[in-house]
């Protein structure tokens, strides 16, 4: 039988601006999945939806036929009820690490899937492949069980949630295609709504560390993907959160996970404390879950004692000590004042550089290495005293990442202090 549509009039479609039908987004996307559509077809496809863009409805079945090339998961079976968070991704964005045992501390499930880093900003395997023994993939029947026995899974996400997604998005990585607002928000929301969860919550970074680098085109990526989880049936709230600077004082993978276990242990930066509580409230109310305070269960030890459980579970050693870099070096301030501006692409980038994160897929990283922060933006520093420190088992890669953090940081004399600038900057529902 001969193929229904053919790709070059699909290609021809979205390239003259017209609008994609059902049935034609189906074939296509499942015929890409198949091998029956070339790489070089859907390249040119989606450099087509980067340039013209996608009606609502165009999205939303774009999305379906994503969902529909693979298996669709279901927690109902579970005791509690389940709650998940996705981050488009920043610049020492640990948040996962205590968020997960602390909402399942509060007596939500979490099942959180993650992916591994790629280019400037972390992935959270990555960041948990640092602790010794720990395993990033489980069986389906291992994550039900650890749901159930310890309530929260952080784990790979499997090869048959949303395939059509995976090749997708690997070739959208080498063809320039990967800042479009449609395809960013399929791409998160089919394996999202795959994966089963009953609430979800979006944190879309914005600034120089994020995809998005304004607050307006944040806002309509974030009012996408609402829109997708929400029609899906699923709870779905969105906050737009700044990543103009590092969260936190750490961006690497191991250093990032000591600053996780601080937070866990009650204390930790503030801004990482504030964003890691305003989403463990935002997946609560989701969950139908009301009258738990997250503050209580991390001050309480409960969340640091199902981290444990969590990290123990996967095979990991909770009391190992983690892996540290063999060479550090530091950039200390050259005047006295306050630090007006610390870039989180620069320190991203620079982390990279040092080793923390991969240029291609499958490349390795090295556990120890990345940035360490010794000022956030907003703090006075004194004239010679270390900005930050630079780690790696590689010292020749020291210049390169200086040269990210060239023009990445501003010390000025007069410089307000101002350590409050708030993490989330909207609500969207
Ligand atoms: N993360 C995803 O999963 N997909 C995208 O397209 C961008 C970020």
């Amino acid at each position: 039988m001969s193929a229904p549509y053919d790709a070059v009039d699909v290609i021809s479609i979205k390239r003259d601006g017209g609008v994609l039908g059902d049935a034609q987004i189906d074939w296509v996307v499942d015929a890409y999945t198949r091998g029956v559509v070339a790489d070089e077809q859907m390249a040119a496809l989606a450099m087509a939806i980067v340039l013209n863009g996608m009606v609502p409805a165009e999205v939303a079945h774009w999305t379906a036929a994503m969902i529909a090339s693979g298996e669709q998961m279901s927690f109902a079976e579970l005791s509690r009820p389940t709650a998940d968070k996705h981050s488009t991704g920043g610049v020492g964005d640990k948040i996962t690490l205590p968020l997960a045992p602390l909402v399942a501390a509060c007596g939500v499930a979490v099942p959180q899937l993650s992916g591994r880093g790629l280019g400037h900003t972390g992935g959270t395997l990555d960041k948990l492949e640092s602790i010794a023994g720990w395993r990033a993939s489980l069986t389906n029947a291992e994550l039900m069980a650890q749901l159930e026995d310890v309530g929260a899974v952080i784990c790979a996400a499997g090869a048959g949630l949303a395939p059509a997604d995976k090749k997708l998005y690997a070739l959208r990585d080498v063809t320039g295609t990967v800042e479009s607002i449609p395809l960013i928000a399929s791409s998160i929301m089919s394996k999202k709504i795959a994966e089963g969860t009953r609430a979800l919550v979006l944190d879309v970074k914005v600034g120089s560390g994020a995809f998005m680098k304004d607050v307006d085109s944040a806002r309509e990526l974030a009012e996408t993907m609402v829109a997708l989880g929400t029609d899906a049936g699923v709870h779905t709230v969105a906050l737009l959160t700044d990543m103009s600077t590092p969260l936190g004082r750490t961006a690497g993978n191991a250093l990032e996970v000591r600053e996780a276990v601080e937070v866990l242990a009650g204390g930790g930066p503030a801004d990482v404390v504030e964003l890691t509580l305003a989403l463990a409230r935002e997946m609560l109310a989701g969950a139908g879950v009301h009258g738990v305070d997250p503050a209580e269960r991390l001050a309480d030890g409960s969340a640091m004692d199902v981290w444990r459980a969590m990290i123990t579970a996967q095979g990991g050693d909770p009391d190992a000590s983690l892996p540290i870099a063999r060479e550090t070096q530091s950039v200390v301030a050259d005047s006295e004042g306050v630090l007006t501006r610390l870039d989180a692409l620069s320190v991203g980038v620079a982390a990279w550089r040092l080793g923390a994160g991969r240029a291609r897929q499958g490349d390795p990283v090295q556990a120890g290495a990345g940035v360490e922060l010794h000022a956030k933006q907003g703090e006075a520093v004194r004239a010679g005293q270390p900005l930050l420190t630079m780690h790696t088992d590689e010292p020749e890669r020291f210049d390169r990442a200086l040269t990210a953090l060239d023009g990445g940081w501003s010390v000025e004399p007069g410089g307000a202090v101002d350590q409050q600038s708030p993490v989330v900057i909207q609500r969207i529902t």
